[in-house]
């Protein structure tokens, strides 16, 4: 069995309906999609990935009256994220209510929810009469996808459907919220960086701690190595590192500037972080495809989606 990969919203609901998986797309990446309230058809999400079932799932709705149906307590500032950020790529880790399988919040008593903006997902959601829970469509630990073809090359034989909704716009996985003090106005953790950057969150509800303890992963996003392609990949300076091995084939991912090497994937000469982050994981995945031995990046502005990029580039390099 090969998957089907279409754009027919119908087709991907009747067999959502039917316990099966749909890979979906969303602004920000490719999710693997099963009905949230189903356990079976979540297990098989675990099953597909090779996912650890300590690793909870993001639930996605289609409209934001729906999140009563999947969480409850929130405190104002909650409303106000919604107001400010979705239909977007921000995820809310909010108290859950019993209807959600634990299953898919690996026994947690929260649950992480979003409304993707994509208009492909948000038709589909809304001709659902459940919520879907959807992480990243890739195997546990690699490169989350941007294309259908990419989540075909890694998922194909293994699910019926992929709705192709074109390439992620965004690009990077959303940016995840966790309200940990519910009295009063609320105070918010960042677990994740991601498509919202922090100081546009910040604007809307004031400093948000960043939970960077590794020894302690609340969620399993924070373990260190993540978004891994295959081959070695290194961090730093990229003239230095290039010369340190001048024997070697060697991949590049760098911002604005072009260096020395055929495999060098300049991801925005005029130096747009949004479209860097758009062009990242397709860069390291051809990267990764490629003859290229040793990829090496550089390090991104530390602002704005440069925040996000950097994260995911400096947990794929993280030794294994
Ligand atoms: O942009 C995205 O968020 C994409 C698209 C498909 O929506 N999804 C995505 O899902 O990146 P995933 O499963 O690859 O990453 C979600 C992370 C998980 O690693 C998990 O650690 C964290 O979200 N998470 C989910 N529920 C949580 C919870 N209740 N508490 C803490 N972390 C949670
Ligand atoms: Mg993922």
């Amino acid at each position: 069995m090969k998957a089907v990969i279409r754009n027919d919203i119908h087709a991907a609901a009747e067999l959502l309906r039917n316990g099966e998986l749909v890979a979906i797309p969303t602004e920000t990446v490719y999710g693997l999609a099963a009905n949230a309230f189903d356990p079976d058809a979540v297990l098989k999400i675990f099953q597909v990935k090779e996912r650890p079932a300590f690793d909870p799932l993001i639930v996605h709705i289609g409209k934001k009256e729906d999140l009563d149906r999947v969480a409850f307590s929130f405190p104002p500032s909650a409303e106000a994220l919604i107001e400010n950020f979705w239909p977007g790529p921000l995820t809310l880790v909010l108290p859950k209510r019993r209807e959600v399988p634990d299953l898919v919040t690996s026994g947690l008593d929260t649950v992480g929810v979003r409304m993707p903006a994509h208009p492909i997902a948000l038709q589909l959601l809304q001709h659902l009469d459940f919520p879907l829970a959807a992480p990243s469509a890739n195997p546990f630990g690699y490169i989350s996808p941007t294309t259908a073809k990419y989540v075909s090359d890694q998922l194909g034989d293994r699910i019926p459907y992929i709705l192709d909704g074109g390439p992620a716009m965004i690009g990077v996985e959303s940016t995840i919220l966790g309200c940990e003090e519910h009295e009063g106005a609320g105070k918010w953790r960042c677990y994740r960086v991601g498509g919202i950057p922090l100081e546009v969150i910040e604007k809307v509800i004031g400093k948000v701690e960043h939970r960077s303890d590794p020894a302690a992963p609340v969620a399993p996003v924070m373990l260190t190595t993540h978004y891994a392609p295959r081959k070695p990949l290194l961090i730093g300076d990229v003239r230095i590192l290039i010369a340190q091995d001048p024997q070697k084939r060697i991949g590049v991912i760098a911002f604005r500037d072009r260096f020395p090497s055929a495999y060098c994937h300049t991801l925005s000469p005029s130096g747009d972080l949004s479209e860097a982050a758009r062009g990242l994981f397709s860069a390291l995945r051809e990267l990764d495809n490629s003859d290229v031995e040793l990829i090496v990046a550089e390090l991104f502005p530390a602002k704005g989606r440069g925040n996000a990029i950097n994260d995911r580039l400096l947990r794929a390099s993280a030794s294994r």
